[in-house]
């Protein structure tokens, strides 16, 4: 039986008279890894910052519950990695995370065993006596991590913590957050799907402010997934005629075609691969790739940030 973990419901935020947060609601369930996704200007930050308490709401209400019951003060509950973290320069990692670990309340004892700890965890052993002057983007990233959950949060709650990221570094954070998934509670923002698919299993899609999809990646992924076909024509006139033409076939349902390519969602995948195949031979048609599948997932992302 899964608990839930955040309760957030018909949270909006107004800046003077704009909403760019309109009354959205969705549950975190403990032990879950979910991704809010969506384009850049969505409402991404806005929402993080009102979880993490940073940013009073104009409606609605956010709950965490501990051991199932309403927390009043969530904050220590919480560990927050801005999208834009700052850092002192001048201190060295392990002293940054020494004081963000008393700041969170932490003994000084406390603080020290953490700090050696979570230097660890993030592979920065040798690089925590260095000034943090000196990293690299992923290495602050990794810091960062490490700040957000010296004080063992029961929610992690990062924004876009792979964007500004070398391919590289990229790798590097969103591995580690595959370990502390199996730990923490963890909810992340991006506008990159196939972030979200690596490490998540739960989606918010979120465009102009308000929720356009969520559900487990499984659900959607069922839900959502069409059979479609992909192909592609020779540059042939012939060829082009009859592609263009394919459209109208009865088993389409739909039709994406532009130059030599087309994108036919069907009823039947076998049937009409079989069918287009036929009748592509029979009238001397090149067919250079034949792809029978369904829609991905990132079909139903473009639909959902476009339409
Ligand atoms: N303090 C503010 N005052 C006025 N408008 C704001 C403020 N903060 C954000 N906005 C506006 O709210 C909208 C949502 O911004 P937000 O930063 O939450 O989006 P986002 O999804 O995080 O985008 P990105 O992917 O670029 O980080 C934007 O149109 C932005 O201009
Ligand atoms: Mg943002």
């Amino acid at each position: 039986m899964t608990r839930e973990l955040l309760q957030v419901k018909g949270l909006s935020k107004r800046f003077k008279d704009r909403e760019v947060v309109k009354g959205i609601s969705f549950s975190i369930a403990e032990g879950s890894c979910a991704a809010l996704i969506g384009p850049n200007g969505a409402g991404k930050t806005t929402t993080i910052r009102m979880l993490a308490g940073l940013l009073q709401p104009s409606g609605g209400s956010v709950v965490l519950l501990a051991e199932g019951r309403p927390v009043a003060d969530p904050r220590p509950y919480i560990g927050y990695l801005p999208q834009m973290p700052v850092f002192y320069p001048w201190m060295t990692g392990a002293e940054f995370l020494l004081y963000s670990g008393e700041l969170a309340g932490l003994t000084r004892r406390e603080a020290t065993r953490e700090t050696g700890k979570w230097l660890d965890a993030v592979g920065l052993r040798d690089a925590g006596k260095r000034r943090i002057g000196g990293y690299s983007g992923g290495m602050k990233q990794r810091l960062g991590l490490a700040q957000a959950l010296i004080h063992r949060p029961r929610l992690l709650i990062l924004d876009e913590p792979v964007s500004a990221l070398d391919p590289a570094g990229r790798k590097d954070v969103l591995t580690l957050l595959q370990r502390i998934r199996l730990e923490t509670t963890v909810l992340f923002s991006t506008h990159v799907l196939h972030d979200a698919e690596e490490i998540c299993d739960e989606i918010l899609m979120m465009r102009e402010g308000e929720i356009v999809l969520q559900g487990s990646l499984d659900h959607l992924r069922r839900t959502y997934s069409e059979p479609v076909i992909r192909l592609e024509v020779g540059g042939d006139e012939v060829s082009r005629a009859w592609l263009a033409a394919a459209g109208g076939k009865d088993f389409v349902v739909q039709s994406e075609i532009s130059g030599g390519r087309a994108k036919l969602r069907v009823a039947d995948v076998e049937r009409a691969a079989l069918e287009l195949m036929a009748d592509a031979v029979s009238r001397r048609v090149t067919i250079r790739t034949l792809e029978a599948g369904q829609s991905t997932l990132e079909d139903l992302f473009l639909k959902a940030v476009r339409s």
